[in-house]
């Protein structure tokens, strides 16, 4: 059997049989297992090299199947989940013990999404448990977007790959928190900051990443890196320092620059648009890595939409 095809039900049977399959979402490729069995769950941390105080996220095809799992939903999560699911978000929320405390990493809450994506919600309609799914990439690598990308660096580790074609987000999902019913982001993402308080009618504050925070899983600062050195800043600036070098640079609009040595241009979005952007940036991010050029240099968006949340990928690749 090839590891990478569309077949639902093969990928259903694997998941029974308590393998691990790599789905598509409409953010990025998750690594999947049955998130209610313990032993699948931990292939999970060891394919990755997730260190296991990280929680993983559990998917669900609908809300009607989430209830047996978490206790009082916050109102305002009410609100976002009927303007916003299924789609790029995901509930921090109470749970019980049918979740293994393995997925939440010893916390009482879960990550629950509904994820858009027909292929896996299909999928997750043909089983009957949920799916305890991380980003399928290795721990701290940029997150995949392409069947392609998962086979390339987990291709040993699944037991299929199935494949939804390159995903149409591009960035992974917001996660939000409820802390005394009041809303707090954990994570920026697919869903812009903007959207979730049109539909709160308030502000919604958004957690600053932090290196130092063992409380804040999964917002350490240093995450998406790729292997090559990536600087983010002012690339006029940056350049000449490089000089002679062969440098990929990575911007919303390219814009011509000089340069004593070979430019290798990576343009997110001739029209600026920020939703083609995030589409976009981890393919780019890992084409640069992939690259013979000596290193990455990239410039941040305009903080807005969705530009705010590739600019938090980008602070977080920053490893110079
Ligand atoms: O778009 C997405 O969310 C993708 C797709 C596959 O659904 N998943 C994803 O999973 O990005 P992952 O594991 O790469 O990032 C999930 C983050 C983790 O870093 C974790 O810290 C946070 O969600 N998280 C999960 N459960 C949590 C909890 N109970 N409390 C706080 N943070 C949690
Ligand atoms: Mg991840």
């Amino acid at each position: 059997m090839n590891k990478k095809g569309t077949d639902i039900t093969y990928a259903a049977n694997q998941l029974k049989g308590g393998g691990l399959v790599a789905i598509p979402t409409e953010t990025v490729y998750g690594l999947a297992a049955n998130a209610l069995n313990e032993k699948s769950v931990l292939k999970i941390f060891e394919a990755k090299k997730r260190p296991a105080f990280d929680p993983l996220i559990t998917h669900f095809s609908q809300w009607d199947r989430v209830m047996p799992y978490v206790g009082k939903i916050p109102i305002k999560a009410h609100l976002l989940a009927e303007a916003f699911t299924p789609g790029p978000i995901t509930f921090i929320l109470p749970k019980n013990d049918l979740i293994p405390s393995l997925v939440t990493s010893g916390h009482d809450t879960v990550g629950v999404r509904i994820p858009r994506h027909p292929m896996t919600r299909e999928l997750l309609d043909a089983i009957d448990f949920p799916l305890a799914a991380p980003s399928a990439n290795p721990f701290g690598y940029i997150s995949p977007t392409t069947a392609d990308h998962v086979l390339d660096q987990l291709g040993d580790e699944v037991d299929y790959v199935l494949d939804g074609g390159p995903c149409d987000v591009g960035i992974e999902s917001t996660i939000i928190a409820f802390e005394n019913q009041q809303p707090v982001i954990l994570r920026l993402g697919g869903l812009a900051l903007e959207q979730i308080e049109e539909v709160l009618g308030e502000k919604v504050s958004a957690i600053r990443t932090s290196s130092s925070n063992p409380n804040a899983p999964g917002m350490l600062s240093s995450h998406y890196s790729p292997r090559k050195k990536l600087i983010v800043g002012d690339i006029r600036t940056l350049l000449p320092e490089y000089s002679g070098q062969k440098v990929a640079i990575i911007q919303l609009q390219k814009e011509i620059v000089a340069h004593n040595g070979k430019l290798l241009m990576y343009e997110l979005s001739e029209k600026g648009d920020l939703e083609e952007a995030a589409r976009r940036i981890f393919d780019v991010m890992r084409a640069a890595d992939q690259s013979n050029a000596s290193v990455i240099l990239a410039e941040y968006m305009p903080d807005t939409f969705l530009g705010r949340a590739i600019n938090d990928r980008l602070r977080r690749a920053n490893n110079a």
